[in-house]
């Protein structure tokens, strides 16, 4: 596992873009697994930028998402479905039905979840798994203390799941209590893996991910033992790190 430490957030995130057009000159036929959450807002942005400015194309590549809340139908304005439509898909020049995220709406999650990994296998796995990290540890919606084996599934929210995410709620909303997520198994199959955590507020599960034992209490720990996984964070995600001096700025 490579660490890198950049000084702020805009440096994190442009290293991460720079992997991602990096992979997609060397194999335009790429298969993306992407991310939501605020931390992934400003790297959308920046590939955005790029392809605008004709510094990458995903006209050949294709993407599977991590995520998506179970009952939420890809309409719904707070559904993963619709973050990646609004903030990255509309905008850049990837194919029509090359964009891929688990069926939240479905009338049998579970199944759904089952054919969602199937369709990964189908197309060859992932090549670069871009990944953020919660407060409580986790990658994904894996929440602590599930299977480090775990496939593609229904996966009950924690409590300071919801309680992060409640602000992209409206106040007379909650986040769902369920999601369809891939599975850490899902994700170590990834032939690279980055993940991008930025902010103080990630700092402690950094820490734990990075520095403790490979635990199902740390979900993200688990890339310990992934063989090609880059960790980017800026200083203050960084900034619990015991041995800061190990993972001296990039
Ligand atoms: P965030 O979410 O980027 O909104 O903090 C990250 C995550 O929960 O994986």
């Amino acid at each position: 596992m490579r660490v890198r430490v950049l000084p702020d957030e805009a440096s994190a995130v442009a290293l991460v873009a720079d992997r991602l057009c990096e992979i997609l000159a060397a194999k335009p036929d790429s298969v993306l697994g992407l991310a939501t959450g605020g931390t992934m807002e400003p790297l959308y942005a920046e590939l955005v930028t790029r392809f605008r400015s004709g510094h990458v194309s995903f006209a050949q590549a294709k993407s599977f998402n991590l995520d998506e809340y179970v009952g939420m139908g890809p309409d719904h304005p707070q559904s993963y479905h619709h973050f990646m439509q609004r903030r990255f898909f509309d905008h850049v020049d990837f194919q029509p039905g090359a964009n891929h995220l688990p069926d939240g709406a479905s009338p049998d999650p579970a199944q759904a979840a089952d054919a969602y990994e199937a369709s990964i296998r189908d197309a060859g796995g992932i090549d670069l798994q871009i990944l953020g990290i919660g407060r409580n540890g986790h990658i994904g919606f894996n929440e602590p203390h599930g299977s480090l084996c775990s496939r593609t599934r229904v996966e009950t929210l924690a409590p300071s799941t919801r309680e992060a995410n409640q602000r992209f709620f409206s106040e007379d909303q909650t986040p769902p209590r369920q999601a369809v997520t891939v599975g850490l198994a899902t994700i170590m199959d990834a032939r690279r893996v980055i993940l991008l955590a930025t902010g103080q507020d990630k700092n402690w599960a950094v820490h734990a991910a990075l520095e403790g034992p490979v635990s199902t209490r740390t979900p993200a720990s688990v890339l310990q033992t992934h063989p090609d996984a880059t960790i980017v964070l800026d200083r203050m995600a960084a900034s619990a790190l015991e041995f800061e001096d190990r993972h001296a700025l990039a």
